[in-house]
């Protein structure tokens, strides 16, 4: 990966401003953009610029801590990972595949909706995925259609795309569905968005799994995903889990 020295600094906010409505600065030609967190485009664009800003700036581990738990559990119940042939969703420039191919996984597709994902992707970890698609999972072509029905998954990771406006709760099942049953589903998660008493999106969903036995949480972790951009952490769930039925279409009535 280029090697260069990037100028980002944050603006003087309150924690109100966590979420979505974070953005940083960026320095460049002596000039200061402002980006907000979720202009992916902007920030896959340049090279080092999201592993700057999230990593190294605001202290994100996700992908190890979710890629450690997918380990630890195989590990605990003598299974191996090499038997996994995972669909990354949000996949981004490649963080969470990296973490899925150090731990053993046989083979790793990533898809993401920005085709700067995928650009950037094979520009920093060529090395990754088998596959990889920029494609929106609520409007497919017929050959990903094709492609992803073929591929046969039997495990799905979602890091850092949950919440905060990301993949809705119809693309995550329409994902969720080309995954094999019995199967693996390992994501991370704000913690307030699994919270029992939060009925909104993803909690309510993620329950209605659980209780329909759609989906087994098998490990749970609660750790610090990231810092926000004002210094305050941000506390997330580490989740690995058996997936062991599809998502029916009424079970996202309440999405639509
Ligand atoms: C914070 S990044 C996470 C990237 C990677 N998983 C990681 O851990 O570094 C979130 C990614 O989700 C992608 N994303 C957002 N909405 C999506 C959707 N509906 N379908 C697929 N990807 C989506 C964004 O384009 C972005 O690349």
């Amino acid at each position: 990966m280029e090697n260069q020295k990037l100028k980002i600094s944050f603006p003087k906010v309150d924690s109100a401003n966590q979420g979505s409505g974070e953005y940083f600065f960026i320095e460049k030609n002596g000039k200061k953009e402002k980006v907000t967190f979720h202009e992916y485009d902007k920030i896959y664009s340049i090279p080092g610029l999201y592993e700057g800003l999230f990593y190294d700036k605001l202290k994100c581990n996700s992908p190890a801590v979710v890629g450690g738990l997918i380990n630890k559990y195989y590990q605990k119940n003598n299974l191996d990972t090499s038997d996994l042939n995972i669909l990354d969703i949000g996949a981004g420039n490649g963080i969470m595949g990296e973490e899925l191919k150090n731990i053993g996984v046989n083979s790793i597709t990533g898809l993401d909706i920005i085709e700067e994902a995928e650009s950037s992707a094979m520009r920093d970890r060529p090395d990754v995925y088998t596959e990889y698609y920029t494609a929106d999972l609520l409007d497919l072509s017929d050959p990903h259609e094709v492609a992803l029905t073929n591929a046969k998954f039997n495990g799905m990771t979602i890091v850092a795309a949950l919440g905060f406006d990301d993949i809705p709760a119809q693309a995550f099942a329409a994902g969720y569905n080309y995954v094999s049953s019995p199967g693996l589903f390992a994501f991370n998660i704000k913690e307030d968005f699994i919270a029992k008493k939060d009925h909104t999106g993803f909690s309510k969903l993620i329950n209605d799994m659980v209780d329909e036995d759609i989906l087994d949480i098998k490990e749970k972790h609660r750790y610090q995903h990231r810092l926000c951009q004002d210094g305050t952490p941000l506390y997330y769930y580490a989740i690995v889990a058996e997936k062991k039925d599809d998502i029916p279409d009424k079970m996202l009535e309440q999405f639509a």
